[in-house]
């Protein structure tokens, strides 16, 4: 991979997006190495958190590579956002945790990657921002989508229309965060929410994953219906069984299913 980093420890993986020159702009190559890399991670067993950031000191992901999409026709621009599509839903799909620790700029395609992710830790340095009618276009990677589904209809439309860039406290104010923490405590923060995460039955969250991102394109009788297919299946785990037990005979659980 020429633009992605990754680093694997003790059930934690943390991916770099790594173009730092560039912001780590996300170019064709960028994104299909992000294909690429959550097609992978969704089969390893040895990976139950993930954390995605940006490498260097200014930049998470400074949005879509303007460079490389200047001349692009409307042909090679769709394919371009279906691609990002691809590649963005193995993220939010994937049976792994995913943490994006936002370390600077989240612009353009670099809010829509973030809101891809289940959870956003930021630095208290970062900034979000739709900047894309400033450019003539439209967000292409799911923003017109993800972020009022985040934020509600109202704020992403102010947010797209003004294609103004708001800071950290902003962001955690309208619920497109989950975290605001000074930059130097960014990686330690969403490593020991990692490690909060793993001590919990990693198949249940994988089936509460499951729930809460079908569930909401759902009516809520329909949500509830699977919600009680995913409580059911629970039932048929070792998981389930050591917890109960544990709790029952006073005792810490392990838990091991994933
Ligand atoms: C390509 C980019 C880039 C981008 C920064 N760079 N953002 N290259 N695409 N999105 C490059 C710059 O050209 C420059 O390269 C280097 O990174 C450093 O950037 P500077 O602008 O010099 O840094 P600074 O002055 O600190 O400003 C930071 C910034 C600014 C505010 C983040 O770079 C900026 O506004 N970037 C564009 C943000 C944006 O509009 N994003 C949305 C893109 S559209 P050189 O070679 O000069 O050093 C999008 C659509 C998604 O995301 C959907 C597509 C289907």
């Amino acid at each position: 991979m020429n633009n992605l980093l990754m680093d694997v420890e003790g059930e934690i993986a943390v991916v770099s997006i790594n173009r730092p020159k560039a912001l780590n702009a996300l170019n064709t190559e960028t994104v299909q190495e992000i294909n690429e890399c959550f097609k992978e991670i969704q089969n390893r067993k040895d990976i139950k958190v993930v954390i995605l950031t940006g490498a260097g000191e200014k930049s998470f992901v400074a949005g879509a590579d303007i460079a490389q999409m200047s001349n692009m026709t409307p042909k090679e621009a769709r394919e371009m956002s279906l691609n990002a599509y691809e590649a963005f839903s193995r993220i939010e799909n994937c049976p792994q945790v995913v943490i994006a620790a936002v370390n600077g700029f989240a612009l353009g395609g670099g809010c829509e990657i973030a809101m891809s992710c289940d959870i956003r830790i930021v630095a208290d340095t970062a900034k979000f921002g739709q900047p894309e009618v400033g450019l003539g276009i439209i967000p292409g990677f799911g923003g017109t989508q993800r972020l009022p589904r985040l934020v509600g209809k109202g704020r992403a439309k102010e947010l797209i229309f003004t294609a103004e860039t708001i800071d950290a406290n902003e962001a955690y104010r309208i619920g497109l965060v989950n975290k605001v923490v000074p930059k130097e405590e960014l990686m330690d923060t969403c490593k020991k929410m990692a490690q909060r995460i793993l001590k919990n039955g990693s198949l249940a969250i994988t089936l509460a994953k499951q729930a809460i991102n079908l569930g909401v394109e759902m009516d809520l009788n329909s949500g509830i219906q699977l919600e009680s297919n995913q409580f059911g299946l629970t039932f048929s785990s070792q998981d389930q069984k050591e917890g109960m037990n544990a709790f029952l005979e006073k005792r810490k659980a392990e838990l091991k299913d994933f």
